[in-house]
């Protein structure tokens, strides 16, 4: 099989581990070609991509606008915090608008749930869910699953625990798929009111001792408080989140195994992960950034049917 099950990427729930397992096969490829002196391959040459984001970002952008370079697709940036939605233009008006430009294929962040959903039935163009809201972040979910297979050999039966902020992660609820999918075993940890109560449906451990959950894990996906998502208080504060949840060297040197930590950034240091465990030799974040380029490469150059 050398094809995607979907022409649009809107979240991993949809996609198959055969899908997943051809991102990962050609983005073997890709991570060969980054890592030549010359770092370009024509094969998405005259497909237009527009990165259209309604929120902040600076990993996944870059590494979005890197991976169609290195494509040789022609790329078109778009900030809605300088542009005309500030006027009040709506997202199908927008997106219509940078369509009309003859614009191939659409990566987009969203803080709505399901904004990239609503596009993909609206319009003819491919569509990456960059981030939608608290819902899903599939390339986030198929980098750092990457990854994992890259450090540990393969995906199927290892254990991962990902702690923090659950209830508000789009990166949890992806990983959760991804790592379902490839037959992982998965937990969450993170205070109980950090935790979604739906999520012991999706088939996970839950464990709300960090320690217990770190003995138990062979790698742990850490994720930052999401306070610009939080309207209440889910907890007293940071500095206490950061007492009983923060993730140290000193923690990782107790463990009676080594354990591979992982983060999808930005991290809050010395809230979730204090430096010296987000430096430290168990710490894997950079490859997850240098994989995700070679991820998205694959999932656009398989999006745009070029297999
Ligand atoms: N991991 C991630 O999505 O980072 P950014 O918000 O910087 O893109």
């Amino acid at each position: 099989m050398s094809k995607l099950s979907q022409r649009h990427l809107l979240g991993i729930k949809n996609i198959t581990a055969q899908d997943i397992e051809l991102i990962f096969e050609t983005a073997d490829t890709f991570k060969e070609v980054i890592n030549r002196p010359i770092k370009k391959v024509p094969s998405l040459r005259d497909v237009t991509i527009a990165n259209i984001f309604f929120e902040n970002s600076t990993r996944t952008r870059l590494s979005f606008e890197l991976a169609e370079k290195r494509l040789s697709a022609d790329v078109v940036n778009f900030s809605a915090s300088t542009s005309s939605v500030k006027k009040g233009e709506t997202l199908l008006d927008t997106v219509n608008n940078i369509l009309a430009m003859k614009v191939d294929m659409v990566v987009m962040r969203h803080a709505s749930v399901g904004a990239p959903h609503f596009l993909a039935r609206h319009i003819k163009a491919n569509i990456v869910n960059a981030g939608d809201g608290t819902h899903e972040h599939p390339t986030q979910a198929l980098l750092d699953t990457y990854s994992i297979r890259e450090k540990l050999g393969g995906v199927a039966g290892k254990k991962v625990a990902i702690i923090g902020d659950i209830l508000h992660s789009r990166v949890a609820l992806s990983n959760i798929f991804a790592l379902q999918k490839l037959g992982a075993k998965v937990m969450v940890c993170g205070p109980p009111t950090l935790l979604p109560k739906f999520i012991s449906s999706l088939g996970v451990q839950v464990e709300l001792d960090v320690k217990k959950a770190l003995e138990w894990c062979d790698v742990a996906n850490v994720l930052r408080i999401q306070l610009e998502r939080q309207q209440i208080k889910y907890f007293p504060s940071l500095r206490e989140y950061s007492l009983y949840y923060g993730i140290t060297k000193r923690t990782l040197d107790n463990l009676k195994k080594q354990i591979v930590i992982m983060h999808p950034g930005p991290i809050n240091r010395g809230v979730e992960l204090s430096s010296d465990a987000a430096d430290s030799p168990h710490s894997i974040i950079l490859d997850q950034v240098e994989n995700g380029v070679a991820v998205r490469m694959a999932v656009l150059y398989l999006l745009a049917g070029a297999a």
